[in-house]
């Protein structure tokens, strides 16, 4: 796909500064509780160090979601029926995509992207091993509605949300997603989303904590990269990753826990941390079968199906967006 002329999805200064980042950090580390939201962790090292999260012992959520899509493509290709156009939020992983364009016999695939290389990379493959199915790449941020590609304006649309990404936003941004993923998908339309369980803390927190400390890695680039892009000084030898459970709010926390004292600048700004305070860096909601009905409903979708994995780690829930009802 070619480079849209005018398309600018990063806002950079004349220093070359993405001036969302600058904003959300310095704003992140203002308040009493410093927090920085989630999506400034994937930077290029910070998505290779996911990818090879996805790969470690620990880490089930991958696992557990590729055996429920390769096991269950029948149950899907009856749910779900051919010819719909399937529409990703977020570029397809080179596994999982394919599970489901298989399972299911498409007559589109539009894949959802703000980083345009990975974009186009992933879409290149896709064509490649399904070579009689029309791919449509759209660059663009899926928080915001989208205007889909003509070609797949009469089709019906799956839209695909894989990996418990929703679990990275509290309840009020997961709803607005939600209703934004109707909105771009629009009437008529299905929508197949992965969403991690409730477990055992113990496994919760070794999933973001794991012993080879790969998510520590993942945690600790965030602050190497507001060093290097934002002039900061954080000592980042001083800070330690740290996986909570946090039972009130059903979601693991990743935080980087000072280990003593400390003063620094970004972006020729001040600030300070006393040992034990921490910056909270992510959120990963898990799910019960009630909590993601009221999720789904209350952004516009009507659950329709529901399939685990052989352990009951993950779900893949399939919901439409049926007409919205507001009488009780
Ligand atoms: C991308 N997202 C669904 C992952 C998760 O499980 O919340 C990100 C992640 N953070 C640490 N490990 C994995």
């Amino acid at each position: 796909m070619a480079e849209t002329p005018g398309l600018k999805l990063v806002d950079r200064d004349d220093d070359g500064v993405d001036r969302a980042f600058r904003a959300d950090v310095l704003e992140g580390l203002r308040g009493a509780q410093k927090a920085i939201p989630a999506r400034w962790l994937y930077d290029d090292a910070g998505s290779q160090l996911f990818e090879d999260i996805t790969q470690i012992p620990e880490y089930y959520p991958t696992r557990c979601e590729r055996e429920i899509l390769e096991a269950r493509g029948s149950e899907f290709a009856s749910a779900i029926g051919p010819g719909r156009a399937v529409v990703e939020f977020g570029s397809g992983s080179s596994v999982k995509t394919p599970l489901l364009l298989k399972a299911i016999d498409p007559a589109a695939y539009v894949p959802l992207d703000i980083a345009g290389d990975f974009l186009r990379a992933a879409a290149n493959e896709l064509s490649a091993q399904f070579p009689g199915l029309p791919v449509y790449p759209v660059e663009a941020d899926f928080m915001r509605r989208v205007e889909l590609p003509a070609e797949v304006a009469d089709m019906p649309k799956l839209g695909f949300f894989p990996g418990s990404t929703i679990g990275n936003m509290v309840p009020r941004t997961a709803v607005d997603l939600l209703r934004t993923m109707r909105e771009t998908l629009g009437e008529g339309a299905q929508l197949l989303i992965g969403m991690d369980l409730v477990k055992d803390r113990e496994v919760l927190e070794a999933a973001y904590d794991d012993a080879g400390g790969v998510t520590a890695q993942f945690n600790l680039n965030l602050v190497r990269r507001i060093n290097r892009e934002l002039e900061g000084t954080i000592p980042v030898d001083s800070l330690k990753h740290e996986a909570r459970w946090n039972d009130d709010f059903a979601r693991v926390e990743m935080h980087l826990v000072a280990q003593e004292d400390m003063a620094f600048n970004v972006a020729g700004e001040a600030f300070s941390l006393a040992k034990g305070d921490t910056i909270h860096t992510e959120n990963s909601h898990k799910f019960k079968r009630r909590s993601t009905n009221t999720l789904l409903q209350a952004g516009g979708w009507t659950p329709r199906g529901r399939w685990l994995d052989n352990q009951g780690c993950f779900s893949v829930v399939l919901a439409d967006a049926g007409i919205l009802r507001t009488a009780p």
